[in-house]
């Protein structure tokens, strides 16, 4: 039998700018870390198959799917999640989700904030996306087909930039 400091690990992870230091069970999902125990649930789940993407986060720069990362594997990482995207909760959106609402991208809603983290990640690598890279590089999945509203979104945000 294991005993729980064998179970445990500490991490400390930059979280939307702030420093967090937590014990986690060393087979926690970095997803449910961000949701259950920080209480992010903007970073949402939407299956349990890796694909959906609704869990994508911004790992140091990268678009990830949280659900597909161990909380101790995040550990000395900067995590970034929709509720950080904007500087702080006053100030204007994102340009990223400025051009979401301008072009009322959402249908349901749920794939939403893994799309825009998804898409912000790839503007900052890609400045002028075309269609092919935007479906390229964002394959989250969307159950309301919204993909032609998505891609509009992208190049309204490329070229706000
Ligand atoms: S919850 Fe579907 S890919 Fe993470
Ligand atoms: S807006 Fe409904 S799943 Fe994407």
């Amino acid at each position: 039998m294991i005993d729980t400091d064998e179970k445990h690990h500490v991490v400390t992870i930059e979280i939307n700018g702030v420093r967090q230091t937590a014990s986690v069970e060393a087979r926690k999902l970095l997803v449910h870390l961000l949701r259950d125990d920080l209480g992010l649930t903007g970073t949402h789940v939407g299956c349990d198959t890796s694909q959906c993407g609704a869990c994508t986060v911004d790992i140091d720069g990268k678009a990830v799917k949280s659900c597909t990362v161990l909380a101790v594997m995040a550990d000395g990482s900067r995590v970034t999640t929709i509720e950080g995207l904007s500087p702080t909760a006053t100030t204007a959106s994102h340009r990223v989700q400025k051009a979401w609402q301008a072009e009322d991208v959402p249908q349901c809603g749920y794939c939403q904030s893994g799309q825009i983290m998804a898409a912000a990640a790839l503007l900052t690598k890609t400045a002028d996306p075309s269609d092919e890279q935007i479906d390229q590089a964002m394959t989250n999945i969307c159950r309301c087909g919204t993909y032609q509203r998505i891609r509009a979104a992208v190049h309204r945000a490329a070229k706000e930039a």
